[in-house]
Formats: C-alpha cells, sequence, structure tokens
C-alpha cells in the first residue's frame, strides 16, 4: 500500500492574511471530506501536517523569539506559542473526527530535537507503528516550537517536518497545500501577471529560487522560499506536487493520482 504525506498549509485554513488567530473550520471538514472519499475510492496510508498560519507565526514574531529563547519572557512566548499550535491541531482534530476519520495527533515538541533550526533528531517509531496498525489512522503533526541544542528552543515548520519525515518513512508522493496554485515566477498576490512554473527540476531549481520571494505575511519560516528550500535540501527521489487546497476538488483528485494543477517538483 502507498503512503502519501498532506501538508495542509496554515495560509489555506486559518486567517493569515489578516494574520487573525482563527481556524476556518468549514474549510477544514471540506479538505477532510475530500481524504474520505479519496480514501473509499484509492487505498493509501496518510500522514497529516498542518501549518501555523497566525497561530504560530504571529506569536513567535510578537514575542521575538525567532533567534532562540532565553529569558523568562522568551520561555513563556516558547510554551504559549506551543499551546497556540495545539489549539489549532484540536480543531482538526474535532473535525477529523466529525467526518469519521481517525486522525491521531503527534506533538512535535514531544518527538523532535534541533540544533540551529535544523532537525537533528526525530523519534519516528510510534508513527510507523501507527501507520502499521490500520491503514485507516493518521497521524496528524503541525509546525510547532521546539527543544534546540543552540537556541533553547526554536520553530520547526511544516515544511521542514514534511520532506524530513517523507525521507525517514521512504513515502511514495508528498502533496503540498497552499493558498495559491502553486509556485510562480513571482508572488500571485501581488503580480497579476505572475505565471505558473508546471515543473521544477535541476535545471530551473536555480532559477526558481531566485524568482520566489518570501511571503507577503507573517511567516516566520520564509514562505514559498522557505518551502522549496526545504524541499531541495532533503527530498531527492520523491515526487512532491504544490497545489491550492483551496479548490474543491483538488485534494481529493491529488490523493487519487488525477490530474491537478500545480507546481511538480522532481529532483534526483
Ligand atoms: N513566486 C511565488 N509563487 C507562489 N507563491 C508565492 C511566491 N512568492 C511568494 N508567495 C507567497 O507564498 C504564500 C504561501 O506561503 P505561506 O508560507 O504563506 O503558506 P503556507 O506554507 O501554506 O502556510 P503556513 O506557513 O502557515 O503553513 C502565498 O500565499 C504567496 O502569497
Ligand atoms: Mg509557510
Amino acid at each position: 500500500m502507498k503512503t502519501y504525506i498532506l501538508k495542509i498549509g496554515g495560509s489555506s485554513v486559518t486567517e493569515k492574511d489578516a494574520n487573525e488567530r482563527e481556524a476556518r473550520a468549514d474549510d477544514i471538514r471540506g479538505i477532510a471530506k475530500e481524504i474520505k472519499n479519496a480514501k473509499k475510492k484509492a487505498g493509501f496510508r496518510l500522514i497529516v501536517v498542518h501549518g501555523a498560519g497566525p497561530f504560530g507565526h504571529k506569536l513567535v514574531k510578537d514575542y521575538g523569539i525567532n533567534d532562540g529563547v532565553r529569558g523568562v519572557r522568551d520561555i513563556e512566548g516558547f510554551v504559549r506559542t506551543h499551546n497556540s499550535m495545539e489549539d489549532l491541531n484540536k480543531v482538526f482534530m474535532d473535525v477529523f473526527r466529525e467526518v469519521g476519520l481517525l486522525g491521531f495527533p503527534i506533538q512535535p515538541s514531544a518527538c523532535i530535537v534541533q540544533d540551529n533550526r535544523r532537525i537533528t533528531s526525530f523519534d519516528t517509531g510510534i508513527i510507523d507503528r501507527l501507520l502499521e496498525m490500520s491503514n485507516d489512522i493518521i497521524p496528524i503533526l503541525y509546525g510547532d516550537m521546539v527543544i534546540d541544542e543552540s537556541l533553547g528552543a526554536s520553530v520547526v515548520s511544516g515544511d521542514a517536518i514534511v520532506p524530513y519525515l517523507a525521507r525517514k518513512l521512504k513515502v511514495d508522493k508528498v502533496l503540498m497545500g497552499t493558498d495559491v496554485d502553486g509556485i510562480f515566477s513571482a508572488d500571485p498576490k501581488t503580480n497579476p501577471d505572475a505565471k505558473l512554473i508546471e515543473t521544477i527540476g535541476p535545471g530551473n531549481l536555480s532559477t526558481v529560487l531566485e524568482k520566489v520571494s518570501e511571503a507577503v505575511t507573517v511567516d516566520v519560516t520564509q514562505g514559498m522560499k522557505g518551502k522549496i528550500m526545504k524541499i531541495a535540501e532533503s527530498l531527492q527521489g520523491i515526487e512532491v506536487l504544490i497545489f491550492n487546497i483551496k479548490k474543491k476538488g483538488n485534494t481529493e483528485n491529488a490523493l487519487r493520482d488525477l490530474k491537478v494543477k500545480g507546481t511538480r517538483i522532481m529532483l534526483p
């Protein structure tokens, strides 16, 4: 049975543009129903990783803890950011349960350690066991703040968790849902003439990276640019699709291997 990872971008299920700590449960429900439908029609195992939107990025910025956690107030910020991500995760858990999916939350802060913002240890044994126990269990992870050997604590983005897990668990496909149709020649939110880049491979990776800017919204993990850099760094040999998860049908079609508009990345 094939194993897929689906990243649900924080941008697509929160008020990221308005920078408000609010989850759009209806949008999460729509995605959960599409997962349910796809599971009925095609057999696959699934791991979900959701992003943070303002539930993470806003707190990290307000507390000023993207460069390390040292004093009393930083420590409060670290704990509050984790608490806040659990608030968002709870919305996912409730909606998945409502729809009849067996979502199983995994706290990144309890199984990941970083050094200078890079994952140095990640105990994925439990995730493996859950998937072995049943094809219907969907481990759900999220961007979080975790212990960091050099910085006290640091942000681990969903975009970093996805490639790490994909490589370690040798998954068959990675789907990254966000709030735009893929990677464009410029930020499509501010450039109406921006063109969709349909494929990224070794030949055009560096030119694409030059064109892609950080997100216009508050994103402490460098938005779209950070996403591509993480993929390029550690996702060799696994097909990645960046697509618009806000468009109805896209999630189901992507999970069923049907055609979906987006950017395909394949690096040897
Ligand atoms: N060249 C580009 N192509 C596509 N999007 C771009 C580009 N440059 C900047 N962006 C911006 O990147 C944003 C997506 O990145 P962002 O990190 O905000 O989303 P996300 O990863 O889905 O959310 P989160 O980080 O909360 O999980 C888009 O909304 C878009 O405005
Ligand atoms: Mg992001």
